[in-house]
């Protein structure tokens, strides 16, 4: 695991992309796994300004997102469907049968979970996947004491992951309580792995899941494991974290 801090939020956002950019340039094929959340808009931003001036192309990459909750439909403003729309599928050149989510509509959510693990090893697996963490160390949606050989699968949200979430709701009480989610198994089959944590609310829980034991009480903490792991950091998450052996960026 390697762990790169920078100066502040834009500058990490920035990194990120940049790392997206320099993957998608070299294998404009690239197999790209994408989350969502606070901290990732900073990265789409950027993305979409490399589109724009730098004509980064996405026509030819196939993209799946990490996680969406159960029960809101695509169109609905709260649903990671309309997120990544609105920040950046709709801002790119992607072509839109070359996105996934899991649909949490689904009548059968179990056969979504399956379908969805097959789309992503008919797409050759996952190059580059994208990560955030929460603040009770979740990874995706897969909360403390997920097994770490989980595939996808129908998860329940835990109160802290309902707590942080739910102010993001119009009506905080509407926030689905299950959402469907990559198992750290599959997160872990990606190639290479970026997860990106910024602000000084995730400091305490960056510390723990990077420099403390691995274990499943932490999900992000198995990040340790992976042969190709990144954690970008700004200078707040990064500050509880010992003597670290980063480059500054
Ligand atoms: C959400 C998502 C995660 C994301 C995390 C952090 O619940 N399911 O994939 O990494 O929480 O969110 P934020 O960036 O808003 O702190």
């Amino acid at each position: 695991m390697k762990t790169q801090i920078c100066s502040n939020a834009q500058a990490a956002a920035k990194l990120t992309a940049d790392i997206i950019a320099r993957e998608l340039r070299a294998n404009p094929r690239l197999v790209l796994g994408l989350a969502t959340g606070r901290t990732m808009e900073g990265v789409y931003r950027e993305l979409v300004r490399l589109h724009a001036k730098e004509k980064l192309d996405f026509s030819r990459c196939k993209t799946f997102n990490l996680d969406e909750y159960v029960g809101l439909p695509s169109g609905d403003s709260q649903s990671y469907h309309f997120f990544m729309k609105e920040r950046l599928f709709s801002r790119v050149n992607i072509n839109l049968r070359s996105m996934h989510l899991p649909d949490g509509m689904s009548p059968d959510l179990d056969a979504e979970c399956a379908a969805y693990e097959k789309k992503i090893k008919d797409a050759g697996g996952i190059d580059l996947q994208i990560l955030g963490i929460g603040q009770n160390g979740h990874l995706g949606f897969n909360e403390p004491h997920s097994d770490f050989a989980a595939r996808t699968h129908v998860q329940t949200l835990s109160l802290a992951t309902r707590t942080q979430n739910a102010p993001l709701f119009p009506d905080p009480d509407a926030m689905p309580r299950r959402a469907i989610t990559m198992g750290v198994g599959t997160i872990m089959e990606a190639r290479q792995c970026l997860l990106l944590a910024t602000g000084r609310e995730k400091a305490g829980m960056v510390a723990r899941a990077f420099q403390g034991p691995v274990t499943n009480s932490i999900p992000a903490s198995v990040a340790q494991r992976h042969p190709r792991f990144t954690v970008i950091l700004d200078a707040d998450a990064a500050a509880e974290i010992n003597s670290p052996a980063a480059a500054a960026a």
